[in-house]
């Protein structure tokens, strides 16, 4: 068997072992806490430019991979934002989202590599979704040069006004489902960034969907150990 074969099999249901939750092992947070000062983001509902009928946006949606240098607003970051992650009904062991996620675990957390945003300085953020908030983690000039070199050098990524970079949490998922939580991962994964795609078209704007990265290069430059914590997708955004 190999690699691919292997995971399929190991995580068919017979070979599942007792998942925490069964246990009654404590739910782990649903967000990863994130020190730093807060930014409160507009309220999404109050974007009024702008909004195309789900058909239009469908029929529009393109992998963009030149952006103008148009500044992303505070009030359109906080919609992609909303549409990617957005809360919309808190609770302690699920949440409802903007987006469909196996149990309602929602697996992730989203950082932001800001270029181009209105108001805030170029650098890495992150999205606390249970709160709408950004918190800048550090402010970082040459951020667009860094994400598109670790993206095996992909330069067209330098013209992003920001890049999303969705970090799964395995265990979220894992404590209720065990092993086969892992095959979870990239499903919600992907139906986060369709809706980005989607939010993208709604503002004149477009992003590419990215999976090209040093693995490593990116966890480190996040912080992450890479276990626990990981780096699973990316996607530059900015206005056509
Ligand atoms: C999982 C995945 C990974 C991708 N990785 C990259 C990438 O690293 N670089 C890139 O330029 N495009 C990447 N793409 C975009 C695809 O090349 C693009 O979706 C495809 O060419 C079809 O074009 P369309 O999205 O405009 O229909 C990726 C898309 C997906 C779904």
């Amino acid at each position: 068997m190999n690699i691919g074969e292997k995971f399929l099999e190991l995580t068919k249901y017979h070979h599942l072992s007792e998942s925490d939750q069964s246990k009654e092992l404590p739910c782990p947070p649903l967000e990863t806490p994130q020190a730093g000062e807060a930014i409160v983001l507009p309220d999404p509902a109050s974007l009024t430019t702008g909004a195309v009928s789900v058909v239009e946006a469908i029929n529009k949606r393109r992998s963009r991979r030149k952006f103008s240098s148009r500044p992303i607003s505070l009030e359109e970051l906080s919609w992609l934002l909303w549409a990617t992650q957005g809360v919309q009904k808190p609770g302690d062991i699920r949440t409802v989202r903007t987006v469909p996620s196996a149990g309602g675990r929602h697996p992730f957390d989203t950082y932001l590599a800001i270029a181009n945003v209105s108001g805030l300085k170029p650098g890495l953020y992150r999205y606390l979704a249970l709160s709408h908030q950004l918190v800048l983690i550090r402010e970082d000039k040459d951020i667009d040069e860094i994400i598109a070199a670790i993206c095996l050098n992909q330069q067209w990524i330098e013209g992003a006004a920001v890049t999303f970079i969705w970090v799964a949490v395995p265990y979220r998922s894992a404590w209720r489902y065990s092993e086969r939580a892992w095959r979870y991962l990239w499903l919600d994964a992907g139906h986060v960034c369709q809706n980005l795609y989607l939010a993208c078209e709604a503002i004149d704007a477009g992003c590419c969907a990215v999976n090209a990265y040093d693995d490593d290069a990116l966890n480190q430059y996040l912080d992450l150990d890479g276990k626990s914590r990981f780096a699973i997708y990316l996607a530059p955004a900015g206005h056509k």
